[in-house]
């Protein structure tokens, strides 16, 4: 059982100070997320823990006590420093989930670096785009991604060090590209953590727009506050919890509650890098005797695709509690997890910009199955008007989700782009860009996105960056790129193009094309359907209606389409 209190008293009194007091933080001293996630717990007694159980591919498996992760984010750390990596240079970590890739998140943090964490996955173009933007200093990577990081070593003048982790001697490999053994250095005991104030920034997360190339959602250290409390409270951790959360730290999901929430509890997580199956992840819950998992809705699909039987197979009687993330979560598949496990899946939503848990289910209160729930305590929630901007106060009327701001982990600006920042403020109100009613009893329930921005299996694709991409194919003349439902992953991107003379449709070019973005982009924003166009829907001005196309996949009405262009 949970042993936070109820919802209602939790929020009756609320103040942040209450992390603060539990983290022994004082205004104007120094915040630095890394030496929370580390030193601290080693202070509190907890050297000896395990922080991290780690699985990879081919069954190799890796433990690191508390006092490993704390001597290995100070080698990290110390090596950057030698270099020549200087507070607020920002160092991307492009790895897979491997170890290195959650100690170097600490060791960035202790030299008072920006961590920039980029999927692996991405290709180049996705890649270019984030460090051109950052101005990125160093890049953390594997032997295996050097290939598509050298494709844009050129374009990068400010990039000045690729750091290569699995090669087996630390050397210079080639001009600007240097490889780092962690393994071969030699331990750094004593670190001086550079003394980050609670305002210094911390974690720049790229995400996804409608229009224009990603931002850069910047964080501070103060972000801990929240993301402490919020993984204490919502996720529910205590002490000899054995910790899952399946989300790689190239989201924010995988930062705040993949590194930050948990470590600053000092609570024992596993990291499982080895792709999904119904199989692997219930043995790796009966292996670990995981008790609190953190998941997202198109893996929960996945699962009950993969059917009951499977699950009588395995011992997953060590699960205490169960949270969702990053899409609507059905009401299908509470009801399944209460039926199989015993226990529902609890929703919870949040931004990349919000970078902490805003609404949620929070234990111990009433789960409706298909609500996110409510807004976290001392959260103040809403939905807007759409043409006023006012909060709507009568029930289940649809409106836009908006959060007043000032809790802690609040994103403090969009790298370099003052002007989108700005245009998520109205009337004094963060809009996060969804749109919900809300129940009167106060419970949250999504409706939909308000932007075109396509939402496939949890990661945020934006339909601009696709067909610019696709812009770049020889064949592709125009394209229009819209979300198409999908069973399991809710969304998919589909591409709809006209071609250039000279190029004939077919099944060919369209694998092609699709491969084309899956190398430029990533699997994730590859289109999964292409559809040839002799034209596409304009305004008469030229605009390219992307929702004339969207309406027709799903099936909706097409709305006003007076400034359709006349044929
Ligand atoms: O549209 C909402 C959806 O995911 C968006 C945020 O995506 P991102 O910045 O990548 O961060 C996701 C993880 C924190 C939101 O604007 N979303 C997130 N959680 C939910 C959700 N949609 C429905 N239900 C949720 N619980």
């Amino acid at each position: 059982m949970s042993n936070i209190g109820s919802y209602e008293d939790r929020t009756k009194n609320f103040d942040w100070k209450i992390a603060e007091k539990e983290l022994e933080f004082k205004e104007g001293h120094t915040i630095n997320i890394g030496w929370y996630c580390s030193d601290r717990i080693c202070l509190k007694g907890k050297a000896d823990r395990i922080a991290l159980f780690y699985e990879g591919f081919g069954g190799i498996k890796k433990q690191f006590t508390f006092n490993d992760i704390r001597l290995a984010s100070n080698t990290i750390g110390k090596f950057l420093q030698t270099i020549g990596i200087k507070s607020e240079d920002r160092v991307c970590l492009f790895m897979d989930r491997i170890p290195e890739l959650y100690l170097s998140f600490l060791g960035v943090l202790k030299i008072g670096a920006i961590v920039q964490p980029l999927f692996s996955a991405f290709g180049d173009e996705a890649l270019y785009v984030r460090l051109e933007n950052a101005q990125t200093r160093a890049i953390i990577t594997q032997k295996k991604h050097l290939p598509k990081v050298r494709k844009v070593l050129d374009r990068l003048p400010y990039l000045e060090f690729v750091i290569v982790v699995d090669h087996s001697k630390s050397r210079v490999l080639e001009p600007k590209v240097i490889s780092f053994d962690l393994q071969e250095s030699k331990p750094v005991e004593e670190f001086e953590t550079y003394p980050t104030k609670a305002e210094s920034p911390s974690v720049l997360h790229y995400t996804s727009g409608t229009t224009g190339q990603p931002k850069g959602v910047k964080h501070v250290h103060y972000s801990l506050i929240s993301q402490y409390l919020t993984a204490k409270w919502v996720l529910d951790l205590q002490d000899n919890d054995i910790y899952w959360c399946t989300a790689d730290p190239g989201w924010v999901t995988g930062t705040s509650y993949g590194i930050i929430g948990p470590w600053s509890l000092g609570i024992t997580q596993c990291i499982l890098d080895a792709g999904f199956s119904a199989q692997n992840w219930y043995k790796f819950i009966e292996d670990y005797k995981i008790t609190m998992w953190y998941s997202a809705p198109t893996a929960i699909r996945s699962l009950m695709k993969a059917g009951e039987k499977i699950i009588s197979n395995f011992n997953l009687s060590s699960l205490r509690h169960l949270a969702s993330v990053g899409e609507p979560l059905n009401p299908e598949a509470v009801i399944w997890s209460q039926k199989v496990f015993g226990k529902p899946f609890h929703d919870t939503f949040w931004q990349t910009e919000t970078g902490s848990i805003m609404i949620t289910n929070f234990p111990g209160m009433k789960v409706k199955a298909g609500s996110m729930g409510k807004p976290f305590p001392g959260i103040k929630g809403v939905v807007l008007n759409p043409k006023t901007f006012d909060p709507i106060t009568e029930p289940e009327q649809v409106g836009l989700i908006a959060f007043q701001p000032g809790w802690p982990a609040m994103m403090r600006a969009y790298w370099n782009n003052e002007e989108k920042y700005r245009e998520k403020f109205v009337k004094g109100w963060y809009l996060t860009g969804d749109r919900a009613t809300i129940d009167n009893e106060g419970y949250f329930w999504f409706v939909g996105r308000d932007d075109d921005v396509i939402n496939t299996g949890g990661h945020l694709v934006s339909p601009f960056e696709v067909e610019s991409a696709l812009l770049e194919h020889p064949a592709v003349g125009e394209s229009a790129v819209v979300a198409k439902p999908d069973e399991i992953n809710m969304e998919v991107v589909k591409a709809f193009i006209t071609l250039k003379p000279g190029f004939i449709p077919g099944p060919d070019l369209e694998l092609e094309i699709m491969n084309f973005i899956r190398r430029k982009l990533s699997p994730i924003a590859m289109p999964q359907a292409i559809e040839y166009m002799e034209k596409l829907p304009k305004t008469r001005s030229g605009k390219i209606m992307r929702r004339v196309l969207h309406a027709r996949e799903w099936g909706e009405d097409i709305g006003d389409i007076s400034t359709l262009e006349n044929d």
